[in-house]
């Protein structure tokens, strides 16, 4: 409506001062044919007259002629008549002649000219015709008419011609609009299609859509366009942030409109274990969990996780729901139980014999068992039922962790169509022939193309799915913008390296760095000066503690001067005990630690200190600060935090951190000494390049790791992901699609 007055108006007034330019032409026009029809008419009124007039003429009565006249000129426009013998003749004329018509000035009415006559009665067409006939010359007669009708047809014509050109006005701006509106929807029905990629992705003869030729040549270049302008706003915006909770807060109230967040994980962020008559609470050792803490203590919400703890369900109220950090709650976790068969097949078979090793290359074979699965198909149902219930709008922000619900994402699509589903899978993903190893390889695929946005730590991951994908599936995957679409609905498959919070929390850094190194060597009967290696890991053959224990070994082998003055205190944390290849694994490491220590042991202290127990968060961060150097020798990792937490540790800007190049950390910190774990001579020459590096070298190493985890911290990494997801919520309501852009 707004768009037809703002066409019509211009059109009607453009079109009345047309009108208004035309009527001095028409009026002129008209006259001109008035006055040669007054000529005319006035000839042929003489023509009339001219036998009535000679014979009053020959009679000599002139009274006569003069009452013929009046008679004549009842006519209502034949205004006065009169008749000259000769110019000084005095004039016979009807009552209504102006006195100033004399005889004497009859020849200028003769003359070329339009005849008109101003007079005190109005204006009067004058008409001079000589009277002639067989006989001769009789005299002249001055024949006038009334022309006060011609200004009143003038003024009848303006009105006509404005309400003509008023009213073809209506009618061209009625059409225009109306096609417009036609032309105009079509127009935006076809921007539309060509947004959501329908113009390029349209197959002829399989698609019922019609074939919109005519956006083909725009639809890339507006596609890339519109990719361009987000990535470019998204690119200025992130590198003028300063990433903190508070920045996440602001996203998510301003970007995400206080969008309903909740977090799907196995693992909870609080475990709440009996011990006698207490119940103490547990942080667990999980990349994952120290991780997503911060960014729901910064964006409250519900995480819904497994209550594995043993006192975990003496403390939830009668929702399965506990408020935590038990210091300063700021959200919620709610409970799931498991029965015993539910945790067997699904956490302990499928996620962690089956998916764990099939994804990490280290060399453990995958074990995949249909009784399993099935149990993996009913927890995924059981937590889609949960975050239904926990869903407070229909369009929740649901950030699913991790391979142990790979079929959550499809699940909750189903329940909250509109939801914006983003998932997160925190470890590698093997290349298409390792991948199609798994039995429900195809179900697990079509269960994460459920989410809007798809997360790996590396683009290298990001390129393994995707070509699963081409291989497995019948998926239309576009290789420039990642994006997969599958059953209609898009998922964006993207690359997002996560972190840890910073600056970490203050008890962290609380204790002062010598005090740490001092009380860490005492605890531990070490001499002051002694030098210490550590390495933090939960107890998995995927983090190459054997090949890290080799290592020592070889160094001391190959710089005997090491021996009895360096030690290395491995924390390792028991983890998935239940599994057969954990149990090995952690009786492996116990035999490597004691043989290589019993052939060192007898000229000083052990060099490995192996610590088979859970560690609080603070017990870790005093060793990290404690320590001459980290080493990190995972066979293959998504990330690896524990890198990243020395780092934080170390705000003496010293310290040197050994990383595995098959860890996600390795892209990001080259100024660790990157090694091959399964090279035992180059690991060892990292160990010793690192017990004798100058202080100078260490500052400057961690000085640039320590930037770079500050900048890109896992605010940065929970924000890049709101943001895609907030300009894809935008997007897809430009196009009145879902929100994952299914239309
Ligand atoms: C890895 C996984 C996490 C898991 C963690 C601890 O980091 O990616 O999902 O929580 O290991 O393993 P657990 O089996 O104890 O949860």
């Amino acid at each position: 409506m707004r768009l037809a007055l703002r066409f019509v108006l211009p059109l009607v007034l453009a079109l009345t001062g047309v009108a208004y330019a035309l009527v001095p032409l028409v009026d002129q026009l008209t006259l001109r044919w008035f006055v040669r029809d007054l000529d005319m008419r006035s000839t042929l009124i003489a023509d009339t007259l001219y036998e009535p007039l000679q014979e009053r003429l020959e009679t000599g009565k002139e009274t006569k002629i003069e009452s013929f006249f009046n008679r004549i000129t009842r006519d209502e426009r034949l205004f006065a008549i009169g008749y000259c013998s000769a110019p000084d003749a005095a004039v016979l004329a009807s009552r209504l002649m102006p006195k100033d018509l004399l005889c004497s000035s009859l020849s200028r009415w003769e003359q070329p000219g339009d005849h008109l006559l101003l007079s005190s009665q109005g204006p009067l067409h004058v008409a001079v015709i000589t009277l002639s006939g067989e006989t001769g010359a009789l005299g002249k007669l001055a024949i006038l008419h009334d022309m006060s009708f011609i200004s009143r047809r003038s003024e009848e014509t303006k009105r006509y011609v404005l309400y003509l050109f008023m009213g073809l006005a209506a009618v061209i701006s009625l059409i225009t609009v109306i096609i417009a509106q036609l032309s105009w929807r079509g127009w935006m029905t076809g921007m539309r299609n060509v947004l959501r990629g329908e113009v390029l992705s349209r197959r002829p003869g399989i698609d019922s859509r019609p074939e919109l030729r005519e956006f083909k040549p725009i639809a890339r270049d507006l596609q890339i366009l519109i990719r361009e302008l987000e990535a470019d706003t998204r690119a200025r915006d992130e590198s003028q942030m300063t990433w903190t909770p508070e920045t996440l807060r602001a996203i998510l109230h301003g970007e995400l409109r206080g969008g309903d967040i909740i977090v799907v994980s196995n693992r909870e962020p609080y475990i709440h274990q009996r011990r006698g008559d207490r119940i103490e609470v547990q942080r667990p050792a999980s990349g994952l969990v120290t991780a997503m803490e911060p960014i729901m203590r910064a964006c409250s919400g519900t995480w819904i996780a497994h209550g594995s703890g043993s006192a975990d369900r003496e403390v939830v109220d009668m929702n399965d729901r506990v408020a935590v950090p038990p210091e300063k709650p700021s959200y919620q976790i709610r409970r799931l139980w498991l029965s015993r068969e539910e945790e067997i097949g699904y956490y302990y078979g499928f996620a962690n014999e089956g998916i764990w090793p099939l994804c990490h290359i280290a060399h453990v074979r995958p074990t995949f068992r249909s009784r399993d699965w099935a149990q993996y198909v009913a927890v995924n149902k059981k937590f889609a039922r949960a975050v239904v219930s926990e869903a407070k709008t229909p369009n929740p922000v649901v950030l699913v962790q991790d391979y142990h619900f790979a079929l959550l994402p499809k699940m909750i699509r189903e329940e909250l169509p509109d939801a914006t589903i983003i998932t997160f899978w925190h470890i590698p993903w093997p290349n298409p022939e390792s991948f199609s190893i798994c039995p429900w390889a195809q179900d697990v695929i079509t269960g994460l193309l459920g989410s809007s946005i798809l997360g790996f730590h590396t683009q290298f991951h990001c390129n393994n799915f995707v070509d699963t994908i081409d291989r497995l599936m019948e998926a239309r995957v576009d290789r420039e913008t990642f994006d997969v679409s599958f059953g209609g609905k898009l998922t964006a498959v993207r690359r997002y390296p996560i972190s840890i919070a910073w600056p970490p929390e203050p008890d962290l850094l609380l204790k002062d760095l010598t005090m740490c190194r001092a009380d860490v060597r005492r605890i531990n009967d070490l001499p002051a000066g002694h030098k210490l290696g550590v390495g933090v890991d939960r107890l998995d053959y995927t983090k190459g503690i054997i090949e890290r224990f080799q290592a020592i070994e070889r160094l001391l082998e190959l710089n005997p001067q090491w021996i009895g003055h360096f030690s290395f205190v491995q924390i390792a944390a028991p983890t998935r005990a239940e599994i057969d290849e954990y149990q090995h694994h952690e009786a492996h490491v116990r035999t490597v630690a004691m043989r290589i220590n019993s052939r060192f042991e007898r000229q000083g202290p052990p060099p490995i200190l192996l610590k088979v127990e859970h560690h609080e968060p603070t017990d870790v961060y005093e060793y990290f600060r404690a320590a001459d150097l980290c080493f990190v020798s995972s066979l293959h990792d998504g990330m690896n935090l524990v890198a990243k937490e020395f780092v934080a540790a170390r705000d003496d800007e010293r310290g040197v951190l050994i990383l595995s190049q098959f860890t996600g950390a390795s892209r990001e910190l080259p100024e660790a000494l990157i090694v091959n774990p399964y090279d035992a001579d180059q690991c060892a020459a990292a160990l010793l390049l690192a017990l004798t590096m100058p202080d100078s070298e260490q500052r400057d190493r961690m000085r640039l790791m320590r930037g770079l985890v500050a900048e890109f911290n896992v605010f940065r990494w929970a924000g890049r992901m709101l943001l895609d997801a907030a300009v894809m919520r935008r997007h897809n309501r430009l196009i009145g699609a879902g929100p994952t852009g299914a239309a």
